[in-house]
């Protein structure tokens, strides 16, 4: 039996205004007039027929229902429990949850002032439901006037944003004074930073810093990681540990990507030249390898942009490292494979970034079209300290090499490191040991410096 599909006879009541709310309900069949029960009469707000969803602010809210319902026909609903609803928001992003107690605020204000019926608004005086329903049509002033305000905080524009805040800030205080200050000024602080990013990347502020790459067993430069700061001009430096997670969950990382592949694909051209000055063509060129989020795949335009860096710059295949996280690789494992075979196809190398953190199975690894395993950090800062670890890294160097990867590790800081990375057969390494990142200056003299370990030709 299906415990959640609830039946009502026509005329029957769903529930009343004022309830406590257990559920919302999907109409599955019949129709539901939505009404405010008042001395004189009932309004109907809305009839709700097959496939459409009630009765979900007083879950949402956790206040009473804001209005009754009452079956028109013989129903058949189902029921959304509390714990679905709730499993959803908790995991929506936060400046939306906030937006929805803003929006069934103003609702529920709203309903609140539709007090007994003006003569000439509402039907008034009525018996049976069946006879009296009325809705209310967007003719009805009274209806412009309720519905107007809540469409404005449903579909709010850039401009509203700001005003959103503010009225953000006295209905969260309202509901929860806790919640006021810390989830409030915490939504308040990404949305200002969500505007001055933005600000950030027509103003420039954004800066790309390369950080080197080395062959573990001499030391030689192999290429490069490109990695954004922001150089705010009051704030000074804002980690991106701080900024990207915004411009993820804002979408506005697909630009910024595009911007630092563009950046670092013109900016390894000059590497490269540099490289052939020195030492001529006797090593590899160099490599950059540039940050890929998730929804830079789901973009429509990210081909064309990896196309265009490789050929803008004519980069020798394989020196345009793309590094994707293992948690990108499983947003949709199979358009992801798809996606990065065609770039392979266009000369770029795949790097599978920060491995070993993340919760793809190791069989995507034979299925990625991937050529390059970066060794997450974490694993590195620990390999001394801890046995297991030290387990781990050598058998994730010795899958990699059994699947003919190149390896990195990241984040080595000691001669100590060096000295294990090497005798467990990892190719190339990357951290402060070697060199931190860099603006494109530094990164020339370090270059130079370079050239009194492996000579000049
Ligand atoms: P809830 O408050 O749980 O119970 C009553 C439901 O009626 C409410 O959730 C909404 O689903 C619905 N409702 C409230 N106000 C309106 C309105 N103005 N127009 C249409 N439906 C409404
Ligand atoms: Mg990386």
């Amino acid at each position: 039996m299906d415990t959640l599909m609830r039946h009502f006879k026509q005329g029957d009541w769903i529930f009343h205004e004022g309830d406590e709310g257990e559920c919302a309900y999907i109409v599955e069949h019949g129709s539901v007039a939505i009404v405010l029960e008042r001395a004189d009469g009932h309004i109907t707000l809305a009839t709700y027929g097959e496939g459409t969803l009630f009765g979900e602010m007083a879950i949402i809210d956790q206040k009473p229902r804001s209005a009754g319902a009452i079956a028109l026909k013989d129903c058949s609903l189902r029921a959304i429990t509390r714990a679905q609803l709730n499993h959803r928001l908790e995991r929506a992003d936060p400046i939306l949850k906030i937006c929805i107690q803003v929006i069934l605020k103003h609702l529920r204000k709203t309903l609140s002032q539709i007090h007994s019926p003006e003569p000439t608004k509402v039907s008034s005086h009525v018996a049976h439901l069946n006879e009296t329903h009325h809705v209310l049509d967007s003719k009805d002033q009274h209806l412009t006037q309720v519905v107007n305000p809540i469409v404005d905080v449903v579909q709010p524009t850039e401009q509203a944003v700001q005003s959103m805040a503010e009225t953000i800030g006295q209905a969260m205080s309202e509901a929860n004074p806790l919640m006021a200050t810390d989830v409030f000024s915490e939504a308040i602080k990404t949305l200002h930073l969500e505007q001055e990013l933005q600000v950030a990347l027509t103003e420039r502020q954004l800066k790309l810093y390369y950080q080197p790459i080395v062959r573990l067993s001499d030391g030689l430069i192999v290429g490069f990681e490109a990695l954004m700061r922001w150089i705010h001009p009051e704030k000074g430096m804002i980690s991106p540990a701080v900024f990207i997670p915004i411009a993820e969950r804002s979408g506005q990382i697909v630009e910024m990507t595009y911007w630092a592949l563009r950046e670092a694909s013109s900016q390894l051209k000059q590497f490269q030249n540099v490289q052939k000055g020195y030492w001529g063509t006797q090593y590899a060129p160099l490599f950059m390898s540039v940050n890929f989020s998730g929804r830079d795949f789901l973009d429509g335009r990210f081909l064309d942009e990896i196309q265009h860096a490789l050929q803008s710059q004519d980069l020798p295949p394989k020196s345009l490292k793309l590094e994707i996280t293992e948690s990108m690789l499983m947003l949709s494992p199979e358009e992801v494979q798809r996606v990065l075979g065609i770039c392979q196809s266009y000369g770029a190398s795949v790097a599978i970034d920060d491995f070993g953190t993340g919760y793809s199975s190791l069989s995507y690894l034979q299925s990625m079209p991937a050529d390059t395993l970066k060794i997450d950090q974490s694993f590195v800062r620990t390999l001394h300290k801890n046995d297991r670890h030290l387990a781990l890294v050598e058998s994730i160097l010795h899958l990699a090499g059994r699947l003919g990867m190149l390896t990195v590790a990241e984040g080595v800081e000691t001669a100590e490191d060096v000295d294990t990375l090497r005798k467990l057969g990892c190719d190339l390494a990357q951290g402060y040991y070697y060199a931190r990142p860099m603006p494109t200056e530094q990164v020339l003299a370090w270059m130079e410096k370079q050239t009194e370990k492996f000579p000049k030709i």
